[in-house]
C-alpha cells in the first residue's frame, strides 16, 4: 500500500450521462485507502481559475444515479482560453494551481477535447489521467465510453414512438441523432429501432438513393419510413466541400493562412447545418410523400444514466485509482472488453474514432435491408 494522496479530478466537454458514477467510482475508491478528492469546477475553466470544492463521502452519496456532472463542465482549451476579453495560456497558471494544492495528480473526464488537454498538461510535466466520456462513442483507443449506452437508448426510444405517427399519417419522418464526426449513436439507435434509412458521416449518401428506398418501401405498401440522420452525415457534394475546407487547414502553413482556413471550414460548416430540413424538402419533391424533421438534440445526452453507463463509469474509475496507486500517469483508462487497459494518451489525442466501412453494424443494417444512402 503506498501513501496518502491527494487527487483532484474534474469533468470537461458535453455533458453525457455517466460522467458522476465515474466520479464517485474515483471518489470512493481512492477515500477507502484514506486518500482526499477535490472537484475543480466547470472543467479546464474552474482548474485554471482555483474553483474547487471538496469530494469527501457525504458529496459522493447519492450521485450514482443522477444525469449531468455535479462539478459542471466547459469546452475550454486549456492553451488558448479567453481569460478577462483576452485569449491566454494558462498552462503556467494551472501548473501553480496544482503546486498550491499539493496534488499528486488529476483526472480529466472527457472526450477527444479532454484528451488533447490532459497530453498538454501532461507535457507541460503534471501527472494526469482521462477517462473516456462521450455519448458519441468515438474516442480512440478505447472499446466504448460511458454515456454511449445512455445515449443509444434514448434515440432508439424515441425512433420507436416516431414511428406512429410515421404510418399513422403515411409520412417520412427524419430523426436527427448527434454525432457531429461519427456515426455509432446514428447507426446503433437506427439499427435497434428498426429505421428505414441510417445516414452517417463515413458514407456520403446521395438524395436519389434515400428516395429509392423510399419508392421502395411505397411499391411494397409501407407509405412511410423514418430516417435516422447523423447531425454530420453530408451528401455526396457536401462531403466533397467539406473535406476541400479541411484540407485547406490542414495545408495551411502560416498563422493567419491557418486562421482564414478555419474561417472557411466553419462557414462550410455553417451552410450544412440545416441539412436534415434540406434532405426532407428534397424528398417530399422526389417522393411525393410529407416529411416531417425531429431533432433529438439535448434530449440524448439528458437525465439518469441506464445501468451499463453506472457499471462502466464505476469500474473505469476504480480502475483509475488503481492506476495512480501504480504510478501509471500519461494514460487514458480504456474499457477493453469486460476489463479496463491503460492508453499512452499520444495515442488518444488529436485522434477520432469513426465507424469502420467494413464494422458488423453496418454489414448488419444492410442485410436486414436498411439503406445507407449509398
Ligand atoms: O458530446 C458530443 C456532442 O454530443 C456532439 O455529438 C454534438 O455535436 C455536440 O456534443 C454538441 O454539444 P454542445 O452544443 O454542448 O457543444
Amino acid at each position: 500500500m503506498s501513501g496518502k494522496r491527494r487527487i483532484g479530478i474534474l469533468t470537461a466537454g458535453g455533458d453525457s450521462p455517466g460522467l458522476n458514477a465515474a466520479i464517485r467510482g474515483v471518489g470512493k475508491t481512492a477515500i477507502g485507502r484514506g486518500w482526499e478528492l477535490i472537484g475543480f469546477r466547470d472543467g479546464i475553466t474552474g482548474l485554471a481559475a482555483d474553483r474547487h470544492v471538496q469530494l469527501d463521502g457525504r458529496a459522493l452519496s447519492g450521485i450514482l444515479t443522477i444525469g449531468g456532472t455535479i462539478l459542471g463542465t466547459s469546452r475550454d482549451k486549456v492553451h488558448r482560453m479567453e481569460v478577462d476579453g483576452e485569449v491566454r495560456d494558462m498552462i503556467p497558471t494551472v501548473i501553480e494551481n496544482f503546486e498550491k494544492n499539493r496534488l499528486d495528480g488529476l483526472i480529466l473526464i472527457g472526450g477527444g477535447g479532454t484528451a488533447k488537454n490532459a497530453k498538454r498538461l501532461h507535457d507541460a510535466g503534471l501527472n494526469v489521467l482521462t477517462l473516456p466520456k462521450t455519448i458519441d462513442n468515438d474516442i480512440h483507443g478505447t472499446d466504448t465510453s460511458f454515456g454511449f449506452a445512455t445515449a443509444t437508448e434514448i434515440a432508439t426510444e424515441a425512433i420507436d414512438r416516431l414511428h406512429s405517427t410515421a404510418h399513422s399519417h403515411h409520412r417520412i419522418i427524419l430523426t436527427e441523432v448527434m454525432g457531429h464526426r461519427a456515426g455509432w449513436l446514428t447507426l446503433g439507435a437506427g439499427i435497434a429501432g428498426g429505421a428505414d434509412v441510417i445516414l452517417i458521416p463515413e458514407i456520403p449518401y446521395t438524395v436519389e438513393r434515400v428516395a429509392e428506398a423510399i419508392r421502395e418501401r411505397m411499391a411494397r405498401g409501407s407509405s412511410f419510413s423514418v430516417v435516422a440522420v447523423a447531425e454530420g452525415a453530408r451528401d455526396t457534394t457536401d462531403t466533397a466541400d467539406y473535406e476541400a475546407a479541411q484540407l485547406l487547414v490542414k495545408a495551411a502553413k502560416t498563422p493567419e493562412a491557418k486562421g482564414a482556413a478555419k474561417t472557411h471550414l466553419a462557414h462550410v460548416e455553417d451552410m450544412q447545418r440545416e441539412h436534415t430540413f434540406t434532405l426532407a424538402r428534397e424528398l417530399e419533391a422526389a417522393t411525393g410523400l410529407e416529411a416531417r424533421v425531429t431533432i433529438l438534440g439535448y434530449v440524448q445526452r439528458g437525465g439518469t444514466p441506464c445501468a451499463a453507463d453506472r457499471l462502466l463509469g464505476t469500474r473505469i474509475g476504480a480502475a483509475a485509482v488503481e492506476l495512480i496507486d501504480a504510478g501509471e500517469w500519461g494514460h487514458m483508462v480504456a474499457a477493453r472488453g469486460d476489463a479496463t487497459e491503460p492508453v499512452p494518451l499520444k495515442d488518444v489525442a488529436g485522434k477520432v474514432k469513426l465507424v469502420p466501412l467494413d464494422h458488423e453494424w453496418i454489414a448488419a443494417a444492410r442485410k436486414v435491408g436498411t439503406s445507407l444512402g449509398d
